[in-house]
This record gives C-alpha cells, structure tokens and sequence, in this order.
C-alpha cells in the first residue's frame, strides 16, 4: 500500500494506481481472489505472518489481494498513506471511531450527520462511556468553544447529509489539533475527485463507497483513508475483531466502478447544476441547497474546498411536507429509493427515511425540516430528468397525485 506516486493525473490514477498485471498470467483487470484463507508455506512461515514479520495474507477477514488492489488504488486518489476497505460504510465509520475513542472520552461532532452515524454516536458511544455533543460546526468558533480536554475526534461531514451545509475543513483541523484531537470527515457527497479531506488538514477520510465510489447502484461497501499507521492498528483490532469486511467481489465491483468516476463525477456535477438551477427557478418551490449555486450561503468556501459541487441537491416546496409527498408519489423515471451517486437519480424524504432515527428536534435544529426532499442527480439526459420533477412538481398541487 505505497503513496502512489504524484506524477500521474487524477484521472490516471483512478485506472491504473493498485492495478498490476496477474505476474502468472498477465490478465490486466485485478483477479478476485475469492478465498476465505490462505495456505502457509510451513509453520514457521505461518508464525511469522501472525507475528507480523511475514507481510503474507493470513485468512481474508484480515486482508485479501482484491481488497489490496482497492486500498492502494482508494489511497492514490485521496492523497493518503494508506486506506482500509469494509464491508459498508458504516463499518468503516464505525471501525475508525471506535479505534480512536474509550470509555471517559468526549467526541465532537456536527449536529447534521447520516441518520444512522447520528445513530451509532447518540445510542451505541453513549452505551459505552463515549461523551458525545453535536453542535453545528458550519461556524468553527462553535468548535473552539465546546473543544474539551478529553476531545479525542470532531467529527463531520461536508456537505452534510442532507441539508449541503459546508464545514471548513481547514480551520476546524487547526482548531482540533491544537486541543490534541483528530479530524474524521465523511467525504461521501464529494468522492476524491472533487475533495481530498487530508489536503485541508484532516487526518482520516470514510466514505460509504455505496455510493459515488461505486457508482452504480450494486454494492454496499466503505473506506477509510489515513496514515499506515492508524489503518494497520485499525485493521488489526476493529476490523479483525468486530469483523466489518468487504467481500473480494465487492471489492472488485469498486475496483470496475472507480475506473470511470472522473467521467461520472463530471457529469452529475453537470447535471446537478442544471437540476437546481431549474429547481431554483420554479415557482412552487420555496428553496434549494445546493453548494454550486451562487444563492448558497457557503458558496465561496465551496469554491475554496471544493473541486466541483456533486450530483446531490436538497429542497422545500412552498407547499411544505404534503406537498413534497404527492410530489414524491408522482415521479416516474427518478426513483424513490434511498442511497445516492448511483448512475440513476434517486430522490428520497429524510425526514420519513434516511433521518427517521434521529429525534425531530434534534432533526430540525439541524436543519432537516418535515418537508426537505433529497435528490441525487444521476447520468440520465438531464431534460429528461428535468422534465420528470417538472410534471412531479405540477401534481404535488393536485389533492391526489398518481404513481404511474
Ligand atoms: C454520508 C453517508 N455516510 C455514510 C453512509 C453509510 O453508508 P453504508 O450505507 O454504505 O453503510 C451513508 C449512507 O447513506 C451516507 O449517506
């Protein structure tokens, strides 16, 4: 899992970092080593692979050439030493908090987070002595303040699920780092290629690569990417002992699917633009989030951190909650389904779904109101998607809209 080398473009890197032709056989495309253990050459060869001594594969919940391919190549694009690949996204982001946190410490983390991450830090951390605050991180000087002592990680996402707020990657890092904390940040939304977290500052990057990492649709797998040596103690402990593993196929499905995401990158980022631009333009509808516009309040920070603004948009129509449900109802080529980044466009309401676990309180303090609709903006030809929410959009004022 060496850095790859910078001289070659990102795009470059997402074909052939991690690839390298079958020495027995040349086949070029990574083989999927589809095996549970692995034979040792003799006992004292064995011994040594369990010592670490021996950098030989052992058994795969542990490591497998597949999930090496993908580690390398994920490392490349993020700009890290290393990276560590799971079976979900969760597991990734739990196998990392966990690694960092015990019992009596604080973490901090922003109040709008993926349910089910608000989740696992407001039920299971507080099950095990882990303090946690959520606080809304969009203004770093609320960092600063509620920075503790026992502050072992500041935790965000940005954009943020679902709302698009921006945190700045930069001054949150300095500020945690000064009070001896790190920095785990969810670059899901973004992908590497239009953010690379650690070049802000922050120390470990997770991604639930279901999503754009993939890109179509047919895998639920996540990644960390950090220093060797955080991802090789986190690949011996939480890993190997609470067992969230990615599959050598699934590994290899990413491996396929990376190989395209600057072109699929490009063109949700494109579509997305239109999409909200039309949205923003629509008389029934009273907002949008999105980082591309000039309309969002973090925008110049998003041209600052940001490569390009992504394929997921947020919105309310002046109709509120009733309104989005018939509107949601009367889709017919975006699906309602949750996940996003996947080539088709998928349109979901957090409130009801995605965000369902967390309190309503806490949900509309951060921002996440009864009626927020999410969309994330596929490959489609972009009238099409355009014409779809627009006769979506004509039915949510009907009394009853038609799913069909
Ligand atoms: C921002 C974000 N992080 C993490 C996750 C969890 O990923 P997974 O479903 O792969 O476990 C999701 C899932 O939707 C997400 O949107």
């Amino acid at each position: 899992m060496e850095k790859q080398p910078k001289k070659y473009g990102f795009a470059t890197r997402t074909i052939h970092a991690g690839q390298h032709p079958d020495p027995k056989t040349g086949a070029l495309a990574t083989p999927i080593y589809q095996t549970s253990t692995f034979v040792f050459p003799s006992v004292d060869q064995g011994a040594a692979r369990f010592s670490g001594e021996d950098p030989g594969y052992i058994y795969t919940r542990i490591g497998n050439p597949t999930q090496a391919a993908l580690e390398e190549k994920i490392a490349a694009l993020e700009e890290g030493e290393a990276a560590l690949a799971f079976g979900s996204g969760m597991a990734a982001i739990t196998g990392t908090v966990l690694a960092l946190v015990a019992s009596g410490d604080h973490l901090l983390a922003d109040a709008t987070l993926y349910g089910c991450t608000h989740s696992f830090f407001s039920h299971l951390l507080s099950k095990f002595g882990v303090e946690v605050t959520f606080i809304d991180m969009a203004d770093p000087k609320n960092v600063e303040r509620e920075l503790r002592e026992n502050t072992r990680v500041v935790y965000f996402e940005t954009p943020a699920n679902p709302t698009m707020k921006l945190v700045d990657m930069a001054a949150v890092s300095r500020l945690a780092h000064r009070a001896g904390a790190r920095v785990v940040v969810d670059n899901t939304f973004m992908s590497p290629y239009f953010q690379q977290p650690l070049n802000h500052g922050v120390d470990v990057v997770v991604h639930s690569a279901t999503k754009f990492i993939s890109g179509h649709g047919d895998v639920i797998a996540g990644v960390a990417v950090g220093s060797k040596d955080f991802l090789d103690a986190v690949r011996v402990s939480t890993l190997k002992d609470i067992g969230g593993v990615i599959s050598p196929f699934d590994a290899w499905l990413l491996l396929r699917g990376l190989k395209t995401l600057v072109v699929r990158m490009e063109r949700h980022n494109q579509n997305a633009i239109q999409v909200a631009r039309f949205l923003e333009s629509h008389p029934l509808v009273e907002c949008v989030h999105y980082p591309g516009l000039a309309s969002h309040p973090q925008h110049e920070l998003a041209k600052r951190q940001m490569a390009g603004f992504g394929g997921l948009i947020s919105f309310e129509l002046r109709g509120g909650l009733e309104a989005g449900k018939r509107m949601l109802n009367s889709v017919r080529l975006c699906h309602l389904a949750v996940s996003l980044g996947d080539v088709d466009t998928l349109i979901q309401h957090p409130a009801s779904m995605t965000h369902s676990a967390v309190p309503r309180e806490e949900r509309l303090r951060a921002g996440i109101s009864d009626g927020l609709i999410r969309l994330s903006v596929g490959l489609e030809d972009v009238a099409d998607i355009i014409e779809d929410l627009n006769q979506a959009l004509a039915k949510s004022t009907l009394k009853k809209a038609i799913n069909s």
